[in-house]
């Protein structure tokens, strides 16, 4: 998959600015504040509806500005997909090859684009629900139709939890938090399987990269932890008798306590939790072992590479990780955007784009 050129129309610090991509590696480069990571910000919001920094599009429109435009040209499987991206009174409306989408699932995967900064080392040190987006947001990249299930299953547990801090007859409360226990593990347990799915495959994937970029041999384990089970099986058919136990407890705290949205993924090296143990060197190995293992995982999938947006990353990575990724790069033809001050090494790897007050201008 390829970004072939890109056009951010009051887009943060960007007026009206147009950029051509070419395959292999873009190097952006600029000194602090002059929009870099605006512009990674601006694919990754047109691949996916969403900013990984802010919650809110307001953030993202230029200063006293009252929308914002996001145009991209883009290859799969040499076809080519026109993705444009309108935000305006608070309303965003998307276009595919020029055709509107009622929702995000509707465009959100047809490219596909693993997004990497040094933030992500949050989902070592980080709290399960850190996990959990994690996984979510990639099984979303594959099967669009998981971010209807989560949208769903999330509603029916504001519902149930409105229901448990509400005072209502006892026995009409247990009858209608049956109902909702039945919506749980119908929508629960899809989650539970594309969850322990995607995790299997990560395991797979991430752990032989992971011995290559350790020096000891350790061995990496991710399990994913549905109800506190081991297996997705076991936990799907013990749902309905662990809701059940649950339920006078859930009463008395007024939280639904039973569900996959309390599950966490466990990163393990040598079968102690890498959030407790593992040193700063060991869990950025860990976290780009994952996304290396995300990038294979996509080609599988799809049968090619996604994008890949590397933020900040090259100057945390000490050399021999960096090498690692950038012959990683190299040798599978991802094409790549890599941010960078003028402060570090120019690499020799790719095309060059200086980014300054806004404005981006190609190396020739
Ligand atoms: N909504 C906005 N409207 C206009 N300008 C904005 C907006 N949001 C951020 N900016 C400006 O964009 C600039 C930050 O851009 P960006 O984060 O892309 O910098 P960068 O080049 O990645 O810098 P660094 O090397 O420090 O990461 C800042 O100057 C900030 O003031
Ligand atoms: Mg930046």
């Amino acid at each position: 998959m390829m970004i072939n050129n890109m056009r951010l129309q009051n887009f943060r610090n960007y007026e009206n600015e147009t950029i051509q991509f070419m395959p292999g590696t873009n190097i952006l480069i600029g000194d602090n504040g002059q929009g870099k990571t605006n512009i990674i910000e601006g694919i990754y919001y047109l691949l996916t509806g969403k900013s990984y920094r802010v919650h809110r599009e307001q953030e993202l429109l230029r200063w006293d500005q009252s929308e914002f435009h996001l145009y991209g040209d883009f290859l799969m499987n040499d076809r080519k997909v026109s993705l444009e991206s309108h935000y305006k009174d608070k309303r965003k409306m998307v276009k595919i090859n020029k055709v509107s989408c009622q929702r995000l699932s509707d465009f959100v995967g047809t490219i596909n684009v693993i997004f990497f900064s040094p933030d992500d080392l949050v989902m070592i040190k980080g709290g399960p629900s850190e996990r959990r987006r994690f996984l979510d947001l990639h099984i979303a990249q594959m099967r669009p139709g998981h971010v209807s299930i989560l949208n769903a299953y999330n509603k029916v547990i504001q519902q149930k939890s409105a229901l448990l801090k509400s005072f209502t007859d006892k026995h009409l409360k247990y009858s209608q938090l049956q109902l909702w226990n039945e919506q749980i593990i119908e929508l629960g347990e899809k989650i539970i399987l594309n969850r322990a799915d995607l995790t299997q495959r990560l395991q797979d994937a991430a752990d032989p990269i992971y011995g290559n970029l350790s020096s000891k041999k350790e061995k990496l384990m991710i399990l994913y932890y549905a109800l506190g089970k081991r297996t997705a099986n076991e936990a799907i058919s013990e749902f309905p008798k662990l809701l059940n136990d649950k339920l006078d407890q859930e009463i008395e705290r007024q939280m639904v306590l039973v569900g996959p949205h309390r599950d966490d993924l466990q990163i393990l090296l040598n079968n102690k939790p890498a959030r407790l143990y593992a040193s700063q060197g060991q869990q950025r190995s860990l976290v780009l072992s994952l996304k290396l293992a995300e990038l294979e995982i996509i080609r599988q999938e799809k049968g090619e590479y996604p994008l890949l947006l590397l933020d900040d990353v090259l100057s945390e990575l000490d050399r021999f990780r960096r090498d690692y990724l950038i012959k990683f790069i190299e040798s599978s033809h991802i094409q790549t955007l890599i941010t960078m001050t003028s402060a570090d090494n120019h690499l020799e790897l790719g095309t060059l784009y200086f980014v300054e007050q806004g404005h981006i201008r190609r190396e020739t």
